[in-house]
């Protein structure tokens, strides 16, 4: 038996078995039982190593279900193997990492704690929200990238004279990342978010250097669709030709892709942290040179 193991819970099956091959781990899977009551019986299938276990498993929706699996499942395999790697493609809360308006909890900071209690002694992540988010644990983080995967998805397309946009300005440094390794321009759009509703406006004024161009709206992530809904209406309106987004977690709620769709977006490419239509391009190679 090979004296690396990955364990894969249920919400990152396909990366944890891509995973696995590229590491040359025994892959072990999980089963989830879920009794009438809601509470989840979780049991693991296979043999871990006695030396090193791997867990992998996204915290998307249901999240706080999910996050207790994998809290679970790290705390099994801590018992069988020494050291307990916690592979997060998509960390669930990483938005919550401080506190926006008095008395709301910053809930990555109890992430931290449950995270380290119970038993994993490294945690590695694909493009956390904020790397604020990972100050809070006292055990090794990583974040990787899923930039340069998408790159190489948007090379093999033929678009008209590119360009790179962010859309806001917290994720400038994203976009500036994707257009050097796309060798393109990037500009970065201005949004605001009603803290309360959650509701966002484009604040940018006119700009005029993308009239016939395709557009590449670049994020860490996708949730209700607001932000690329907003940031499509405004760029069609400034003459753009196409619109196709990158990004790294699509969790497309509440019928997002559609509405992103209508909108004028013409393709949504995303990562395999959040397995779905849009999840072309897979990160486990970027996962794998963390682990190593
Ligand atoms: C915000 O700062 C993030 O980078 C994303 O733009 C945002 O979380 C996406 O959420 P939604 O799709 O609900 O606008």
């Amino acid at each position: 038996m090979s004296n690396l193991s990955v364990i894969s819970g249920k919400p990152s099956e396909d990366l944890a078995k891509c995973l696995a091959k590229r590491i040359k781990a025994n892959l072990v899977k999980s089963e989830i039982r879920i009794f009438p009551d809601g509470e989840s019986k979780i049991t693991l299938v296979g043999k871990l190593s006695k030396k090193k276990s791997i867990v992998v498993q996204s915290i998307y929706p249901p999240v706080d279900t999910n996050l207790l699996h994998a809290l679970s499942l790290i705390s099994k395999a801590k018992e069988a193997s020494s050291q307990v790697i916690a592979v997060i493609p998509y960390m669930g809360y990483a938005r919550q990492d401080r506190e926006f308006l008095p008395g709301e909890v910053i809930t990555m900071k109890v992430l931290a704690k449950l995270f380290q209690s119970s038993g994993a002694s490294k945690i590695i992540v694909v493009d956390i929200h904020s790397l604020i988010g990972l100050k809070y644990f006292s055990i090794k983080t990583k974040n990787v990238t899923a930039i340069p995967d998408l790159v190489e998805y948007f090379k093999n397309l033929s678009l008209k004279n590119p360009i790179v946009i962010s859309p806001d300005q917290g994720g400038k440094d994203r976009a500036k990342q994707f257009a050097d390794k796309f060798e393109s321009e990037w500009i970065a759009l201005e949004k605001k978010r009603d803290r309360k509703t959650g509701k966002v406006k484009i604040k940018t004024k006119d700009i005029d250097e993308i009239i016939g161009r395709d557009v590449i709206l670049v994020d860490d992530m996708i949730s209700t669709g607001g932000s690329i809904i907003e940031a499509t209406q405004f760029l069609k309106k400034q003459k753009c030709n196409q619109v196709y987004v990158a990004c790294t977690h699509a969790l497309l709620m509440n019928g997002a892709e559609k509405k992103i769709k209508k909108a004028g977006v013409t393709r949504i490419v995303s990562a395999n942290t959040i397995p779905n239509k849009t999840s072309v391009v897979d990160v486990s190679k970027t996962i794998a040179k963390a682990i190593e």
